[in-house]
């Protein structure tokens, strides 16, 4: 009895092994792809800088339809790059993507497996729309489907708190509260309908000196986190609109009399709300499904350097 048991365990654990030897064999041969979704703020807000130099947020975070093309291919040098054709994105491990994929390879046991990642970016950078994290949790959830699944979405989403805060959201995707660094989620039903008409000027914002810049100021007004979220539990989109609002708005920078006037024309537009996305420059107008935006979204285009139409995207995981 105990010797076929013992047949039974070994002969599992060699199927096991086997299964592990061809996923990692088709790895080498394919390359993964996947899409990486933007984020939105629907509302973002900070407290006082934490002992770790981090601030606690609360925000409310939607993912977009604009995305980068993500795709890996695996290798057995141990080591990583990520291309995007743009000079100025790194592509070693200060490229989240990379850091991302290292991450996984050595939770799951395969340190010695490295990976040329190649991005084809549509979401623009230094625009407060969590474009790196995107990559980064684009490869995390390639990665785990690949290898079948070796870490639950649990599992997942404490690794990818390691590569950066937003990235635990873009791996997770839809509608979501965020609290602590914005790596504690919790999940909100979707959206109602809508379009977004999202704008960037031709300047970036850094995040850590806005970070830095808020911590000067006496902050003027808090958006009401918790009447968004009701509002989206009521699935009513004025009333999430009437409370929309991002706290960093308030740092005086002459870069947001851009940003104001952006929203005065989204709004002029026929836009619901309008608020800057994340640490900016992005600024988006909310709409309803059925509006006109297309003259719009040129105008801004032509003025701006960069206008597109998005929609909702909702869980990814
Ligand atoms: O976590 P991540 O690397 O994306 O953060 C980038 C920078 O943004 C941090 O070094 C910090 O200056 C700032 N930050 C913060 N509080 C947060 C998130 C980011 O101060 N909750």
């Amino acid at each position: 009895m105990c010797g076929i048991r013992f047949l039974c365990s070994l002969a599992t654990r060699v199927q096991l092994c086997y299964n592990t030897h061809m996923i990692i064999k088709s790895l080498l041969e394919n390359t993964i792809h996947e899409k990486a979704y933007a984020k939105l703020n629907i509302s973002l807000d900070v407290s006082k800088p934490r002992a770790d130099g981090y601030h606690d947020m609360l925000m409310v975070m939607q993912t977009v339809s604009i995305c980068d093309d993500v795709s890996i291919r695996l290798n057995n040098t141990g080591r990583f790059h990520a291309g995007t054709g743009l000079p100025f994105i790194p592509g070693d491990e200060r490229n989240l993507a990379v850091k991302a994929a290292k991450l996984f390879l050595q939770e799951t046991g395969h340190q010695d497996m490295g990976a040329e990642i190649r991005i084809k970016k549509a979401i623009p950078v230094g625009a407060g729309m969590a474009g790196g994290s995107a990559d980064a949790a684009a490869v995390l959830r390639a990665m785990n489907r690949s290898f079948n699944y070796p870490l639950d979405n649990a599992a997942l989403l404490k690794l990818s708190e390691k590569a950066g805060s937003d990235v635990p959201f873009c791996v997770i995707g839809g509608t979501a509260l965020a609290q602590g660094r914005g790596e504690l989620l919790t999940e909100l039903r979707p959206l109602p309908d809508c379009r977004f008409v999202i704008c960037k000027p031709d300047f970036s914002i850094s995040t850590p000196e806005l970070f830095r810049a808020i911590d000067g100021i006496r902050l003027r007004t808090h958006p009401d986190t918790k009447g968004i979220v009701e509002a989206i539990d009521a699935g009513d989109l004025k009333q999430i609109c009437r409370r929309m609002y991002n706290v960093f708005e308030d740092v005086q920078d002459r870069r947001m009399k851009t940003v104001s006037e952006i929203k005065r024309k989204m709004l002029a537009g026929g836009a619901e709300a309008s608020i800057m996305t994340g640490t900016g420059s992005a600024t988006y107008g909310v709409f309803s499904p059925e509006a006109d935006t297309e003259q719009l979204c040129r105008e801004l285009k032509k003025e701006y350097g960069f206008c597109v139409y998005a929609k909702p995207v909702g869980k990814l995981i």
